[in-house]
């Protein structure tokens, strides 16, 4: 299997510790000081996922469905990611490439502009679709979220060029190619899994700043300059785009919207675990390298913390503004990663990391993980296992599945063995 994929953000937003295991971690982030000794990182209680707000126990499925588990969604959106509005009314969609062949007849590609409003000069998303040529049936479908446009991620020349935000937070014409990372979707393809791709900058910017040119924008209500301390950041805007391709994917004929999962990379991680936790149309999702704000425990004070996350010089506009408020003080935060993870339950989630991605705290993820494990084993699923964590390559599949590779931050060639085989163990191709 010849996958080459390495997505990095295509903005002036580089993330600091991209680096290879070797490369010294910085100390010092945004004026804060970064942690990187195990002995200092401990010391706090994790809030219990199991107990209510009113302080009664949650004692089988019933109470987490009905009770719990929209306590908590509620808690991420007004405190971590911002609400968002439902589906548009006046959405439609535009199914410009109606199915051609590609990917050296490997592939049936169809493409799709998402219109968020009546106006077709707003705000809108491109989808390009990958089934299997050979399918004969409705096929599980990875959808994956991506920093750089469709035409740059797959090796396509039928692609819509379409637009992408350049370093100069310019919208410029797309490139094919583009040098910031391509996909080969081969592996998947074989083994009976389409491949859809979209583009993070049709839905939101990436930068401080960005919100005029995004869809957030559109909802502001007249005299509202931003939205409210409770309301959408970037990351619950690119999760609501994702929403958005679920809905178009529902009206897809060649791909089963029951077994559709979601893959991104780093703040896509982040992104990716919270639509999948919001919209539970969604049957798995694949998190590389979510790090804080993601996966891996706010409260362990060890690599990123919620501080130079909300930096405002750094990522504060990914997040809902009430984000900010726990930056001194996690542990004052009702909610933390192993909720986040544990909210996925009862659907598979598998965390990818990296042993040198210090920054992003792999076993931090690694101990969310672990967490999380009681509300997998209340639906009768199962978590990791156990709390030793694995080497790097030594991936676990259970219904929280978790892999580290040996190397820094992202996803690199070898991570999609593993993950290919999650994939097929729970949407059986
Ligand atoms: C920065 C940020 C991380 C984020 C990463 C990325 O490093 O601090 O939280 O995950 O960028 O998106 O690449």
């Amino acid at each position: 299997m010849a996958f080459t994929l390495l997505v990095l953000p295509a903005v002036a937003q580089a993330p600091p510790p991209t680096a290879p295991a070797a490369a010294k971690p910085p100390s010092v982030v945004a004026g804060f000081p970064v942690n990187y000794d195990e002995a200092l990182a401990g010391g706090y209680t994790l809030p219990d996922v199991l107990k209510l707000a009113n302080g009664k126990p949650v004692k089988n499925a019933k109470d987490w469905n009905a009770k719990r588990r929209p306590e908590l969604v509620k808690l991420y959106e007004e405190q971590q990611f911002g609400r968002t509005p439902g589906r548009p009314a006046a959405m439609s969609f535009d199914v410009f490439d109606k199915g051609t062949p590609a990917m050296e007849g490997k592939a049936l590609r169809k493409q799709v502009t998402v219109y968020f409003s009546a106006d077709r000069n707003g705000p809108k998303e491109d989808i390009v679709i990958y089934v299997p040529a050979k399918a004969t049936k409705p096929v599980p479908l990875l959808l994956c979220i991506n920093f750089s446009p469709n035409a740059s991620i797959f090796n396509d020349p039928g692609i819509k060029l379409g637009e992408m935000w350049n370093r100069d937070k310019k919208k410029v014409p797309a490139q094919r190619g583009g040098g910031l990372g391509r996909m080969n979707i081969d592996g998947l393809l074989e083994k009976g899994i389409g491949v859809a791709g979209i583009y993070y900058g049709d839905i939101d910017p990436d930068f401080p700043g960005g919100l005029p040119f995004g869809v957030r924008a559109h909802y502001l209500k007249p005299g509202q300059a931003e939205p409210a301390a409770d309301e959408w950041g970037a990351i619950s805007a690119w999760a609501w785009g994702l929403s958005r391709a679920m809905d178009y994917l529902e009206t897809e004929q060649s791909v089963d919207a029951k077994r559709v999962a979601l893959y991104g990379v780093s703040r896509l991680g982040k992104t990716v675990l919270w639509a999948g936790v919001h919209d539970t149309r969604f049957a798995l999702v694949v998190a590389s390298c979510s790090g804080e704000g993601g996966a891996a425990l706010s409260r362990r004070n060890f690599g990123e913390t919620i501080a130079h996350m909300t930096a405002p010089s750094r990522f504060g506009y990914q997040f809902a503004a009430n984000r900010a408020k726990y930056a001194e003080h996690p542990e004052q935060c009702p909610v933390d990663a192993h909720m986040l993870v544990a909210l996925m339950a009862p659907r598979p989630v598998f965390l990818q990391t990296g042993d040198g991605d210090l920054w992003s705290d792999p076993k931090g993820e690694f101990l969310a993980a672990v967490a999380a494990e009681p509300v997998y084993k209340l639906l009768g699923k199962q978590g990791l296992g156990t709390d030793q964590m694995p080497k790097a390559g030594e991936p676990i599949f259970h219904d929280i599945g978790y892999h580290m590779h040996a190397g820094g931050h992202g996803t690199i060639p070898g991570d999609w063995v593993p993950i290919t085989k999650y994939l097929e163990m729970y949407l059986h191709p």
